[in-house]
């Protein structure tokens, strides 16, 4: 079965088996179909493959999460409770809940995938993190098939972390997730420095929820590649921290060198780093780094293999190094 279609990066792979499940039980019965096998089935979840790239076959079952549904709950007067199925679209969960004016979202407008993932990475952008916002979040536990809830400090959310990366990889299957919203007062988040200006270009002074959205909109659209057009994951790589010492020193040599300061460490945008080491907009066969955001890796021609993409980014990595002394990470899941 060809996984060209539920990756957006496009890279042909393909799975043993594939199944798409739409509830619970049928979940359940695809586990169980694969745990009868002899020996075992690997099994592979996958939400809107927005974040992996394949660098070969699977040789298991692969289970595309298709549940779907939205549900709310007033709180109170000023807060309210969304709770959306793995499965639905992450963008059109927000569209949905700025139509209803719900605010705490729209910072993260546009960002691919499905909601089922987004607290795998803890999904940020724009001065946004879900753990912001994030309640609990319903899984399916594989070891004994029971249903578990995990809330807020349970999810352990680092930086594109939580325990869904660390020492409960494998064991859960997210199933829907809950949102705490406001339906009035809404926090205005505008602090991220391209919101302000693209609020300028806009005309716009006193932003709403929605102006929110459309100014994110506009940024992600004029910079990121879009998947559908171009294959690629978003930001390819995290951007790294190290210690303040060691900060201070690269400044002493580069002294354009960008950070944010964090205590005793401080965030080095990996997009800079990439830039400086000559690989934005630089092409090899039919992998690039784009040309307006080098931390994206793209799919140019459509016809790339995971395993050329991923060559590509070893190459950034080892760039990088050398110049920097810094070891960037992959944010993507290697398969
Ligand atoms: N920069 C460069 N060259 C580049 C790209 C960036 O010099 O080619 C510099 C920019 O000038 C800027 C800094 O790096 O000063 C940060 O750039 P940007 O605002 O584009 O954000 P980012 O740190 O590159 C992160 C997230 C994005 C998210 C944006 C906005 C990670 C790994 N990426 O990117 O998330 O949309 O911030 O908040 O943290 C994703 O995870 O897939 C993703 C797109």
């Amino acid at each position: 079965f060809s996984l060209k279609a539920y990756n957006t990066f496009g890279v042909e792979a393909k799975a043993k088996y594939f199944v798409e499940v739409t509830t619970i039980e049928e979940l359940k019965e695809a586990i169980k179909f694969s745990n009868s096998q002899s020996p075992k089935l690997p099994v592979l979840f996958l939400g809107g493959g927005s974040n992996i790239l394949f660098t070969k076959d699977f040789d298991g079952l692969t289970i595309k999460l298709s549940l779907k549904g939205i549900s709310e709950e007033i709180m109170n007067e000023n807060e309210v409770q969304v709770t959306a199925k793995a499965g639905e679209n992450w963008h059109n969960f927000v569209m949905f809940c700025l139509d209803k004016n719900y605010g705490g979202l729209e910072n993260l407008s546009l960002i691919p995938g499905n909601v089922g993932t987004s607290p795998m990475q803890n999904i940020g952008a724009y001065g946004t993190e879900i753990k912001d916002v994030f309640v609990s979040c319903q899984v399916l536990d594989l070891e004994n098939f029971e249903l578990k809830e995990f809330d807020l400090a349970e999810c352990r959310f680092g930086y594109r972390d939580s325990i869904f990366k660390q020492e409960g990889k494998g064991k859960y299957v997210i199933l829907e997730v809950t949102f705490k919203l406001t339906t009035k007062n809404h926090h205005i988040k505008t602090e991220y420095g391209a919101i302000k200006s693209e609020l300028d270009i806009l005309g716009i002074q006193e932003p709403t929820i929605q102006d929110i959205s459309k100014a994110v909109v506009n940024i992600r659209q004029s910079k990121l590649p879009d998947p559908k057009e171009i294959g690629n994951a978003g930001s390819f790589f995290k951007n790294p921290t190290i210690p303040l010492a060691q900060f201070e020193e690269l400044k002493t040599k580069f002294e354009n060198i960008q950070g944010y300061p964090n205590g005793d460490v401080v965030k080095v945008p990996a997009g800079w780093l990439i830039e400086q080491s000559g690989w934005k907009g630089k092409q090899i066969g039919n992998v690039a780094s784009h040309k307006l955001q080098a931390l994206v890796i793209i799919n140019t021609t459509g016809n790339a293999t995971g395993k050329e993409i991923f060559d590509f980014s070893t190459e950034i990595i080892n760039s990088v190094k050398y110049k920097y002394g810094i070891e960037l990470e992959r944010e993507v899941n290697i398969i």
